[in-house]
């Protein structure tokens, strides 16, 4: 019976090294609001990382498939349709894109997939977005569209309606 004690302590151990990493890194969240007449909601995080900044989204509400998945320039959600939050974040003045793509907005952060029960994930290390100077991501907008992202019309992705909304918040 020693072996299971053993590997229980080095996943403790493993966990604990995890922890004292993420304690030091710089993290923000985005409590994600239904806009009027939508029942989409969740959380995102944003973890300061070696390669870029770590994305990661749980949403539910969805209708099952694609929905456009953006940082907007105004951290602004108070207008019932979302639109306070402005333009997506774009201050390198690129065209919209893909987020892997060669040119897009520092804001693309492509498509959320969800599944039949209308629940969404994401996860991804975005080189884009910075924690500090003019043009941090902090203080902006996570907006969730109903519908999907193209990404390639201009300016936007023709993503359609606003759904959901939450202003970037340091921790
Ligand atoms: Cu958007
Ligand atoms: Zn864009």
């Amino acid at each position: 019976m020693k072996a299971p004690i053993l590997i229980l302590s080095a996943g403790i151990m493993m966990a604990g090294v995890a922890m004292a990493f993420e304690a030091d890194a710089a993290k923000a969240v985005a409590e994600l609001k239904p806009t009027q007449g939508s029942k989409v909601q969740g959380t995102v995080l944003f973890v300061q990382e070696p390669n870029g900044v770590h994305v990661t989204a749980d949403v539910t509400g969805l209708t099952p498939g694609e929905h456009g998945f953006h940082i907007h320039e105004k951290g602004d959600c108070s207008a019932p349709d979302g639109s306070s939050a402005g333009g997506h974040f774009n201050p390198t003045g690129k065209p919209h894109g893909a987020p892997a793509a060669h040119e897009h907005h520092a804001g693309d952060l492509g498509n959320l997939t969800a599944d039949a029960s209308g629940h969404a994930k994401l996860d991804w290390i975005s080189p884009d977005l910075s924690f500090e100077g003019t043009n941090s991501f902090i203080g902006r907008a996570v907006i969730v569209h109903a519908g999907k992202d193209d990404l390639k019309s201009q300016p936007a992705g023709n993503a359609g309606a606003r759904a959901a909304c939450g202003v970037i918040e340091k921790k």
